[in-house]
């Protein structure tokens, strides 16, 4: 089942951003987030586990699609795809045009999953800059 991110989840999206890879975002940073388009975090439960997550971000211009991640005992089942669909059809909803997202350069399954998702490659290249007392976590 796919559904918005609940606060009791916050402990088994570490573990899954954790056991993925992936840098997990700070409670504060989160609360920030959250506070001004929570329905654009989801996870997905199977049974009563959290099995992925993905993080949406709406500028009212552009999509952005952050930290997709599914735990390593449940890939290859679609949850990944599912998360992906249900977030894009939030987009869609609040009117968004186009979505974008970063994938590292050696990242070769993840790019191979974004492509199967219609999400193609452009040349442009990240910068980016902390702003005094900002994020310690990237992306
Ligand atoms: C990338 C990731 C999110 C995919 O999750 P998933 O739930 O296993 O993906 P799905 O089952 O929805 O895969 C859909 C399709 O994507 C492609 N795909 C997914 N994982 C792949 C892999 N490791 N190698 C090649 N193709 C892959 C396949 O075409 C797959 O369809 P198939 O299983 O019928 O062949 C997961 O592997 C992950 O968490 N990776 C680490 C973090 C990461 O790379 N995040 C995304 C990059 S920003």
């Amino acid at each position: 089942m796919i559904r918005q991110f609940e606060w009791r989840d916050y402990d088994a999206v570490t573990r899954v951003w954790e056991a993925a890879g992936r840098e997990v975002v700070p409670r504060g940073e989160l609360e920030a987030k959250l506070a001004r388009d929570p329905e654009l975090f989801l996870v997905a439960e199977t049974g009563r586990r959290i099995a992925g997550v993905v993080m949406g971000a709406y500028d009212g211009r552009r999509g952005w699609i952050l930290r997709l991640a599914v735990h390593p005992d449940h890939r290859r089942q679609g949850i990944a795809t599912r998360l992906v669909e249900a977030l894009e059809a939030r987009f869609v909803r609040l009117g968004c045009p186009r979505v974008n997202l970063l994938v590292l350069p050696d990242n070769e399954s993840g790019l191979r999953f974004w492509q199967e998702l219609g999400y193609l490659p452009c040349p442009d290249v990240l910068c980016t800059k902390p702003m005094q007392g900002g994020a310690v976590s990237a992306g």
